[in-house]
């Protein structure tokens, strides 16, 4: 299994580029399953978790082609979609393989999708997505650990969502699409790839109004068609590099990317000392040689701070000059970069959903692991600032979710090998 070996401590300098967003491309992979016809994506991430799609797409009857000229060109036509079965083998190995399951729904009247496992970071439930199918008149059950829903036609409806689910509202956004008649998504989640996938959807035909708000209309039509589109930039690796440049006191300008994605973040990196400038789709971040001040940190659902960057915040505080609280309100379970933290010096105390960090000048090089995509950035980022070499093992969570970043940080003056 690969790992990565990082010298610290240094100091990130330069310019890198933002790669497309993980949780956008996905949904938008699945959003291919609605139409008859060709979705051509531009700036897809070379990501263990796309190439994963890639492979439930074709196991489904898509063509999955990348182009050989654009390594994040992919053309995707499900004109012989074939089977509505997604396998456990598959799914067990990504959980946003649930999102097939609103666009089978949808266009073959029905689905047969594993129900995806638990996860390191907590028990992840499908109650809203299979809820919200059932108030659009399918039938659902789940059974051998399987998720079957059937539907002759899905007809709209007004859905109040329980809980604010990225996943579920993207499941259910795509499966409106093409149900008879108005549907109305109450107490949707508003994330920035929720935006991404309704505009794609859009461009394929599709009648969505209120994507970023808590209330999403959509008007079903018969068929969606062939599209182009251009995946969003990805706003937490954006996020995670602009961490690390805080937490090595560096200086960092992250192109091809959208400060308008990460406001919350921005605002935690200012109050942390940080000096930001940005345009249309650059931001630079500069700490003047200077040691970051801690920040208190409260995850929730977008536009507030998000869990996916919680572990970055608590590495980013582990170095900096006082106490920061950060409290984790989305996941229950999302604490566990904070006892590899603690293996490299880190003064963490955890108390419930809270952990309280105390800065420190350095961390220690040490063996470490992660056992999630977050944390896994985390303990990298950490290592940046410890006083020596750190290894850290397992990291095909993090080949998951960041596109070379052992690359991007070299590019940056970080001193990182992959190790085979
Ligand atoms: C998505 C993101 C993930 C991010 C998370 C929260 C993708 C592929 N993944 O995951 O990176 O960390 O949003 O921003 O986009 N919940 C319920 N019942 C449900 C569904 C969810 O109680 O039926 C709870 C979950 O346990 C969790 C919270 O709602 O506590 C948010 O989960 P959800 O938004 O569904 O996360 P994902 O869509 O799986």
């Amino acid at each position: 299994m690969d790992r990565l070996e990082i010298d610290g401590p240094c100091r990130l300098q330069g310019e890198v580029r933002a790669s497309g967003a993980k949780n956008a491309a996905l949904p938008i992979m699945a959003a291919s399953l609605l139409a008859a016809a060709p979705l051509r994506l531009a700036r897809v991430p070379a990501l263990a978790d796309v190439r994963t799609m890639g492979r439930l797409l074709a196991d489904l009857g898509c063509s999955v082609r990348q182009d050989e000229s654009d390594p994040g060109g992919w053309t995707l036509d499900a004109s012989a979609l074939s089977s509505c079965h997604a396998d456990y083998e598959l799914v067990r190995t990504m959980r946003a393989s649930i999102l097939v399951l609103g666009p089978l729904l949808a266009r073959l009247g029905e689905a047969e999708v594993s129900l995806p496992g638990g996860c390191a970071i907590g028990a992840r439930p499908v109650q809203v997505h299979l809820d919200g199918l059932r108030a659009l008149g399918a039938e659902v059950a789940v059974r051998d650990g399987y998720i079957r829903a059937r539907a002759e036609r899905l007809v709209g409806a007004r859905v109040v969502m329980d809980q604010v689910s990225v996943t579920g509202t993207e499941v259910l956004l795509m499966a409106a699409c093409l149900a008879d008649g108005d549907t109305v998504l109450e107490n949707a989640a508003r994330e920035p790839e929720v935006v991404d996938l309704a505009v794609c959807l859009r461009a394929m035909g599709a009648k969505i109004r209120g994507e970023g708000t808590s209330t999403i209309q959509v008007q079903g039509v018969g068929r969606l068609g062939a599209a182009e589109h251009r995946i969003q930039p990805d706003r937490i690796e954006t996020g995670t590099f602009l961490a690390a440049a805080a937490l090595t006191r560096g200086q960092v300008c992250v192109r091809d990317t959208d400060p308008q994605l990460l406001e919350a973040v921005l605002r935690k990196l200012r109050l942390a000392g940080a000096a930001l400038r940005t345009g249309a789709d650059w931001i630079e971040l500069d700490m003047g040689g200077k040691r970051p001040r801690a920040v208190d940190i409260s995850t929730a659902p977008h536009p507030a701070f998000p869990t996916d960057m919680q572990a970055q915040f608590c590495a980013l505080n582990a170095v900096a000059e006082g106490v920061g609280v950060v409290t984790e309100n989305v996941f229950e379970n999302r604490f566990q970069h904070v006892l590899e933290l603690s293996r490299m010096g880190a003064d963490i105390r955890i108390e419930h959903n809270t952990a309280v960090v105390i800065g420190r000048e350095a961390l220690d090089p040490a063996p470490v692991m992660a056992t999630d995509l977050r944390a896994s950035a985390s303990l990298v980022i950490a290592a940046l600032a410890a006083q020596g070499t750190t290894v850290v093992n397992r990291i095909y969570h993090l080949d998951r979710g960041y596109e070379r970043i052992e690359d991007k940080l070299a590019g940056l003056g970080a001193a990182v090998r992959r190790v085979k």
